[in-house]
């Protein structure tokens, strides 16, 4: 089932085919291509077809929901946002990007936001994870913001491009998020 998500400034809906040219437009480029394990580098239209393409199949089956990020001002494909769903464990990893130019502009922590409440309310998660490599700290505030907490580092856990990196792990568990939905006490 295709679900489309909105936030204050942001659409969030699945990918297209059409979208193929600007998402490898924004993706190639080392500074988002080197910070995800699953991204290529050179980031060709083909890479941005084969992730539209395994997506579709992935919402079908309902084991990961992709979602490129549009800004409502202009219409404008800024990002993709995605959170996986592992059946098993009721447990979904979340990943993101951006294309450089709309950095530091609070998109993505929207965007996480809102993706979070998703995979909690309508996935039915139980647990929602993150991973950042070690020389990227700008997505660890980004988890941080959206209330996950810190649970370790994964040392030289993959490899990026010939070099062993750490990885932080972050998540929210259901209940934590719950509460800090709640309205807090009046004081
Ligand atoms: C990391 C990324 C997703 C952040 O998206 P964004 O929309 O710029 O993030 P936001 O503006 O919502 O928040 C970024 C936060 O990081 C902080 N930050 C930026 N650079 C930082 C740095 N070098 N060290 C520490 N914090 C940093 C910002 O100050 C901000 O926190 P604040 O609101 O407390 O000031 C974006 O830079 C990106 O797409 N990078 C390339 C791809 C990538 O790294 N994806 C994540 C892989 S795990």
């Amino acid at each position: 089932m295709m679900h489309i998500l909105e936030t204050e400034r942001l659409i969030l809906r699945p990918p297209e085919l059409a979208d193929a040219a600007r998402i490898q437009a924004l993706a190639d480029d080392p500074d988002v291509a080197g910070m995800l394990t699953p991204m290529p580098f050179p980031y060709t239209l083909e890479s941005a077809e084969s992730w539209i393409r395994l997506g579709h199949a992935e919402i079908e089956s309902g084991e990961s929901y992709p979602f490129v990020i549009i800004r409502k001002a202009d219409n404008l494909l800024i990002g993709a946002v995605e959170i996986g769903n592992e059946v098993r464990h009721h447990r979904g990893e979340m990943g993101y990007w951006l294309g450089k130019a709309y950095w530091g502009q609070g998109y993505v922590t929207e965007a996480a936001r809102r993706v979070v409440q998703f995979g909690f309310e309508v996935v039915g998660l139980h647990r929602i994870f993150a991973t950042h490599y070690a020389h990227n700290p700008a997505s660890g505030r980004v988890m941080q913001k959206i209330g996950m907490k810190y649970e370790g580092t994964l040392r030289g856990h993959i490899v990026k491009w010939d070099k062993p990196v750490d990885l932080l792990m972050y998540a929210i568990l259901r209940d934590e998020w719950h509460l800090s939905q709640s309205p807090s006490p009046a004081s």
